[in-house]
């Protein structure tokens, strides 16, 4: 079978490049698909990148793949600051899980300095741009070859 990285998008991430530009930038979901797809093939990893609006859509998709996937990157966008129940779906992932952030959340409001995946997260990525969804792929290839 081939070795998948997922990659899970969520809320208001599909609007990446029109929403608050000042913050997120000017790349959009597709731009973030593109580096993912790239940064996977440089790992010798398959992409498999989704974005959903949906709660239980995200953890429906955790469901889906928390055995078969050699890691999960998740951008959960707020979900991240709400969402016990994506919290423990993620805990349920036998592969690595390695939490993203484009902006840097804890330079920004307060209720987005907590979030409920960080504790069931492998590692956590913030203030790289879209770069960090790169660099977390990368983390994943890394754990996941030395767990094999
Ligand atoms: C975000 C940060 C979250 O606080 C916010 O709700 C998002 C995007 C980020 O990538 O910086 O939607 O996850």
């Amino acid at each position: 079978m081939e070795r998948t990285v997922v990659v899970l998008n969520g809320p208001n991430l599909n609007l990446l490049g029109e929403r608050e530009p000042e913050v997120y930038g000017r790349e959009t979901l597709a731009d973030v698909e593109a580096l993912c797809a790239k940064a996977a093939a440089e790992s010798g990893l398959r992409l498999d990148f989704r974005q959903s609006n949906h709660e239980g859509v995200l953890i429906d998709a955790v469901h889906e793949v928390r055995t078969s996937a050699v890691g999960i990157v998740v951008n959960a966008g707020a979900l991240t600051h709400t969402s016990v129940a994506l919290r423990d779906a993620l805990a349920t992932c036998t592969a690595p899980v390695v939490e993203v952030h484009i902006s840097n959340v804890h330079a920004r409001e307060e209720f987005r300095h907590h979030s409920y995946l960080s504790a069931v997260s492998d590692a956590v990525i913030v203030g790289c741009g879209t770069r960090g969804y790169a660099f977390a792929i990368a983390r994943v290839a890394e754990l996941a070859e030395a767990a094999r």
